[in-house]
């Protein structure tokens, strides 16, 4: 009986994959329209309000674990929120609408609609706070870099393993004014540094393909939601990453404790982060290296979508053409 459940399960989650595209497409199409429009607000909302009407189509009884904030700042998609029709399975739910609301304000590369669905229990339940984060692609020693180490030691560590110079390694970071020490430290080891504006869940999956896009390291601090997303993806395609909670604040210790986090200083591992079987799937708003935008024709809408499934580690990419037909109009 139990073996039944889940089978079934693991079949319900097969179809899902293909279930959460229409819920990131549609997130990405209502946020487009307001591309270039200077309001980040406006933005977020409309890929909210499309994730949330998509999401509670599915049959699934989810739990919103990373959202759009705690109940009582966030009407949608607040942490703790059920969503779906209740009847499937049990899941995690985790939701970034619009990841890099400032690129889609400002109509720059690289936002997207994001989201990951997982085993009930299995993501980091985390607090909207900063996470510092370390992450590499496939292929090197367990503990090759280590989120205590020093920029200089992680670069010539990965070097090593990669049978490369510290020349040739590049190092993927947030341009913050927070990262001056950490930017500094890189360039005097002698790497390279790719700066982002925004968007580090798109910069840490970089790191996983570094023939295509020549980047090898994510350092640095960024949004703990971001992290979750990010270590759910890499656990789909490989690669290893580290996360810790910067709770630099009572309130945040104490808010980080609520959501079941005992150990404020803990170092989480990929598999900590996203410990079950994930789904992550993401659309790409405006145009990025990882995926292209929405673009809007006369009839036609398309759209370009990336899932990543844990269990078989499978990644498809689906363009999609959506016909503007008076029935069926996406919103
Ligand atoms: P938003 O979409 O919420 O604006 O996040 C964009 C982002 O660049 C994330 O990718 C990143 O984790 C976070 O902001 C970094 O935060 P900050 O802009 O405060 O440095």
């Amino acid at each position: 009986m139990t073996d039944l459940i889940v089978k079934e399960d693991k079949i319900i989650e097969r179809i899902l994959s293909t279930e959460l595209v229409r819920v990131t497409e549609r997130a990405a199409v209502s946020s487009a329209r307001l591309r270039g429009r200077g309001d980040e607000k406006a933005a977020d909302q409309a890929a909210v309000d499309a994730m949330r009407r998509e999401l509670n189509r599915l049959p699934i009884h989810g739990r919103v674990v990373i959202g759009e904030g705690e109940r009582d700042e966030a009407p949608m998609l607040f942490i703790g929120e059920e969503v779906g029709t209740k009847t499937g399975p049990r899941v995690d739910i985790a939701v970034d609408p619009l990841e890099g609301t400032t690129l889609c304000a400002k109509d720059m590369p690289g936002s997207i609609a994001v989201m990951a669905m997982a085993e009930a229990g299995t993501l980091l339940n985390a607090p909207d706070v900063y996470m510092d984060k370390i992450a590499v692609g496939p292929g090197y020693p367990t503990g090759v870099v280590d989120l205590d180490a020093s920029p200089a030691d992680n670069i010539n560590a990965l070097a090593k393993a990669k049978g490369v110079p510290a020349g040739e390694i590049t190092v993927v970071i947030l341009d913050r004014p927070r990262h001056a020490d950490i930017i500094a430290a890189c360039r005097k080891a002698g790497a390279s540094i790719r700066l982002i504006t925004d968007g580090d869940v798109a910069g840490i999956i970089h790191c996983a393909q570094p023939e295509e896009t020549g980047c090898d390291l994510y350092l640095g601090s960024g949004g703990a939601p971001e992290g979750v997303l990010a270590a759910g993806a890499l656990r789909c395609v490989g690669g290893q990453m580290q996360g810790r909670l910067i709770l630099d604040t009572q309130a945040k210790v104490e808010r980080a404790g609520k959501m079941g986090v005992k150990d404020p200083k803990k170092k989480y591992d990929m598999k900590e982060l996203a410990s079950g079987d994930v789904i992550v799937c993401a659309t790409g708003v405006t145009d990025g290296a990882l995926l292209r935008g929405v673009k809007f024709h006369p009839r036609i809408i398309t759209t370009e979508t990336i899932i990543y499934r844990s269990v078989t580690g499978t990644v498809r990419r689906i363009f999609a053409e959506h016909r503007q037909f008076e029935k069926f109009k996406l919103d």
